[in-house]
Order: C-alpha cells, then structure tokens, then sequence
C-alpha cells in the first residue's frame, strides 16, 4: 500500500474518501466539531454537525457514519468512525479505526482514503507518532487479503482493495512525527501480513523445504546471512529430537537461521520459532477437528520470519538471530512411537509419552543450538499448547521465562503494540509432573497446568541464557474476525518482536 503524510485542511484536501476518527466526551455523547471542521461541515450540506449533535452519531466504539460531500472541491466522501470514550483512546482503538477504515472504503469502491489525525485531538493520549503509526497499522493490517489460491474472488472481498492511504496532519511542523509513525507501520503491518500469508498457505504447499527457501529469498531480499540445515547435517549436529519428530514424514526437515547483524561485536538478540508444518499428532494421532486448522502450526515460524523482515527494513540497530526448526508431524510405519526414548542435542534423553507433544521436542534442539550465538536474550515462539486456549482463550498470549527482566520488557512491548501477553508462572513445583520412569524427562506433564509444564520442559534445554516463551496456541489463528483481523491466521508476534527489538535497539 502506498502511504503518503500531508499537511492541510479536512475541507480542502482531494481524496475519494475523508476519515474522521471520532470520540465520546463526558457526556458519553459523541464530542461536538471543532470550529476547524466548520468549512468541511459547509460542503456535506451541515449533515455533520446534525449527525453528531442530533444523535445519528454517538461515537461508540466501532460505529460508523458515511456522509457525502454535496458542493464544492475537497473530499468526496466522509467516513465518521467512532473510537468510544475518549479515556479509552489508545493505540489498540486507532488500529480499530484503521481496520474498520479500510474494510468501509473497500465497501464503497474507493480505493484511496485519507484520515485525518492531529496533536492536539490526541491530547495526553498518545504523540502524533504513536497515532500516526497504529492508524497505518490498522489500515493495512484490515486490508489483508488471501486471493492467490482462488479462481475468482471470494464474495465477501467484492470491493476492491486500497491501494493509497494519506495520514493528513493539520500543518507542516507536524510531518515528521507522523512520518517516523506511518513508516513503522507500514513496514511491521507489512511483515505481519506477510506472516498471515505463510500461515493460510496449505501444508501441500508449505512444508520444510518451502520454509527454508522463503527464509533464502528474504535473505537475498534484504542481506541477511541465511543457514539451512538439510537431514544429513541436522543429524551431524546432534539435533535427535528434531530427527525424531521429523521421522514419522517423507519430507526433510531443516533446520534455518538467519542473521540480521548490523553492529559489529554485539551479541545478538535470538527468535525461535516453531515450524511445524503440519500436525497430525504422530501416532498419537490428533482427531480430524483437531487438524483443521494445524497447517498453522508453522504461526512461530512465520512470526520470526516476519520480524527479521521487519527489523531489516527498519535497519534497527540491534543484532538479530531468527532460528527456525521445520518439520512435519505425521504418523507412518518409521514414526516415533508413545513410549520410545530419544536423545537430544543437549545429550539429555527424553521419554516421548505423547508424540502429539512435538513442537516442545523440535524447540528442545532449537533453543540448545542457540547457546551458539552467546545471546542477550532468546525468544521462543510456539503453537504449543491446547491448554494455552483452555487457559487465556484467543486474547492473550501465554507469556512464561526465567527470567523476569525480559519477561517485563516483553510485557511493556506488548502493551506499546496491542499484542497482549499474560504471564504464567513457571515454578520448580510443576517440574515433578515431567520427570519420567526411565529417562531424563518426559514429554508430557499431563492435563493439570499443560501450558506450564511445556514451559518447564523448554527451560531445561535453555541453560544459563535469559530466555522467555510465548505460547500463541490461541493467538495465532482467529475463529471470527476482528475490526483489523478477518477470520483464519493473525501473524501474531510480529509487532511484539518488532516492538521489542526496537525497545532494545534505543
Ligand atoms: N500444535 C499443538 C497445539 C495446538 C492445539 C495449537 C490447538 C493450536 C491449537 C501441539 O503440538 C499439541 O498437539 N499439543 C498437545 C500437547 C499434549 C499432547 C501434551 C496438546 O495441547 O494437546
Ligand atoms: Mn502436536
Ligand atoms: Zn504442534
């Protein structure tokens, strides 16, 4: 999507359509015009001020009220969006609007919208930046689509897509703020779209090979240093559990890194992401409901995928490594069996109890390969657990690690992006529900705090680096749609690992 930043006036600026985001005020009524907007109000015929003094307007959350321009220059549509009380102005409602935006424009055929957003309507809320930037987010993040697999588009995406967006500021001075703004979201709502994509695609499609291509043609893209680890060099490298998982399936695993390393001599900040490309459950085989949706249980992947992407196109100054291990889960006459004992890259044995429980053994050797790069801090990211979406349903990501410090920055850059976090407590109490009969661990704590358990199970292969995980089980992949998020995969992770670097980078 085209962005442009513009400075002037709601009534005098030329586009097909005119956003105006819109509070409540005490009153909880919506909030009168300004005396800014009284030359605007003079081309829709005053129906703006009738709407909203005489209550077709209220402003609630999410609300919406077209209005059409009756004479002079100036924009031939106004879009009035409600943004609901004016205390609960954040970041998060302004992606709302943005989303909603978007989606009502497509509606009215135009393809080209301008919104309108200034310091002073945002008051102590936020600065031009952070209001600019999640309105962009919104936008481009509502305009998310999926057309490459169809013969003609879908019914509900009959209108076409907007292809322009002008952020409109009231003058000059205030360009800069709201460029930096929309130039972060335009790039991080990029990468998250492109995560979205890798995870709708099907399995058929995307499978370890098609990963470790994806991470080479970023690569080239954006002059990363890419690894991939074919079978034969995945087994050099002591990496038994990924074989393990990888077993049960025709097709190769691999094992991807890729490195973003602008400053000389940091130590870098390491991404893991589960890619699993398909999950069947092994033989401990999931039901087919249970499978419809696990061509996604690649969501991790992707997330570090789309945040390399996003922090190369930001050239944030902060040394970053994205470690990928991609297999596919499937039952079949040389699968893993319930019960089987494997070995590990940490030489640490585990009893496979449950080989459904395959993306805590594929971050196992993900997380012990790391070490190598001596990071700062580790990230791991995963559709872990069912009892994750038992726990905090589709709102919150299941935040765990051993570290508090990281665990609160992650929490501050959750809050700065929307992308919510909840943490769970990872104590030594729950490590008795892993230990095993015969070997070192075992893959499955059973029903009582299964989130928790898996978090226990990772931190054993982790050793002295601060590390935390983000269980996305019911965060990767919307059921209903959302005012920025139609229905089906949300790149979940994206903005929280841009937002992160970011914060790390200063
Ligand atoms: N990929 C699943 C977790 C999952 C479930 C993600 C639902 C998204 C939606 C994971 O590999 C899995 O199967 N976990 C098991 C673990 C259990 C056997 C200990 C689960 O949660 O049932
Ligand atoms: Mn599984
Ligand atoms: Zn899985």
């Amino acid at each position: 999507m085209n962005i442009e930043i513009e400075a002037g006036k709601p009534s005098t600026i030329e586009t097909a359509l005119l956003v105006l985001p819109w509070c409540q005020g005490r009153d909880g009524e919506a909030e009168r015009p300004a005396a800014e907007l009284d030359s605007l109000d003079d081309l829709l015929g005053l129906t703006l001020t009738r709407a909203v003094t005489g209550g077709d307007f209220g402003a609630r959350q999410g609300e919406l009220l077209l209005l059409y321009r009756v004479k002079g220059g100036g924009p031939d549509r106004v879009l009035l969006v409600g943004v609901g009380s004016r205390p609960d102005l954040t970041g998060e409602r302004l992606r709302q609007v943005g989303g909603q935006a978007a989606r009502r424009a497509s509606e009215a055929g135009v393809t080209e919208m301008a919104v309108s957003v200034a310091a002073d309507w945002l008051g102590g809320a936020m600065d031009l930046e952070a209001g600019s930037r999640a309105l962009v987010e919104g936008a481009i993040l509502g305009s998310w689509r999926f057309e490459e697999l169809r013969s003609e588009p879908a019914e509900e995406d009959h209108g076409p897509a907007l292809g322009s967006l002008t952020v409109l500021v009231p003058n000059a001075q205030s360009k800069r703020l709201a460029k930096r703004g929309a130039d972060f979201g335009r790039v991080v709502a990029g990468a998250q779209n492109y995560a979205r994509d890798l995870a709708i695609r099907p399995a058929n499609i995307v499978n370890p090979r098609y990963l470790a291509g994806e991470a080479r043609r970023l690569g080239e893209e954006l002059g990363l240093k890419v690894t991939v680890l074919d079978r034969a060099a995945i087994k050099a490298d002591g990496m038994n559990a990924l074989l393990a998982v990888a077993a049960g399936s025709d097709e190769e695993p691999r094992f991807i890194a890729l490195e973003y390393c602008p400053l000389k001599g940091q130590r870098p900040l390491a991404l893991v992401g589960k890619g699993v490309t398909f999950d069947a459950g092994g033989l401990s085989l999931k039901t087919p409901q249970g499978m419809e949706t696990m061509k996604g249980d690649m969501s991790g992947a992707a997330a570090v995928l789309g945040a390399l992407r996003a922090v190369a196109e930001l050239e944030l100054q902060a040394n970053v490594v994205g470690l990928i291990p991609a297999v596919e889960n499937l039952p079949s006459g040389h699968a893993m069996r319930p019960g089987d004992v494997i070995g590990s890259r940490s030489r640490k044995t585990i009893e496979v109890l449950n080989t459904d429980a395959e993306g805590r053994l594929i971050l196992a050797d993900a997380l012990n390969y790391a070490a190598r790069f001596e990071p700062q801090a580790l990230i791991d990211i995963a559709t872990l657990t069912g009892a994750c979406v038992v726990a905090l349903g589709h709102h919150a990501i299941g935040l765990m690690g051993s570290d508090q410090d990281l665990v609160d920055e992650i929490r501050v850059a959750a809050d700065n992006c929307g992308e919510r976090v909840w943490q769970l407590p990872l104590w030594d109490e729950y490590r008795e529900q892993v230990k095993s009969e015969v070997a070192d661990i075992k893959n499955t704590g059973g029903r009582p705090a299964g989130t928790i358990t898996a978090g226990i199970f990772l931190r054993e292969f982790v050793g002295s680096v601060p590390w935390a995980h983000l269980d996305i089980a019911g965060t990767a992949w919307a059921e209903k749609a959302g005012a920025y998020q139609p229905a089906g995969p949300t790149g979940v992770g994206v903005r929280l690992f841009t937002e992160w670097v970011r914060g790390r980078a200063g």
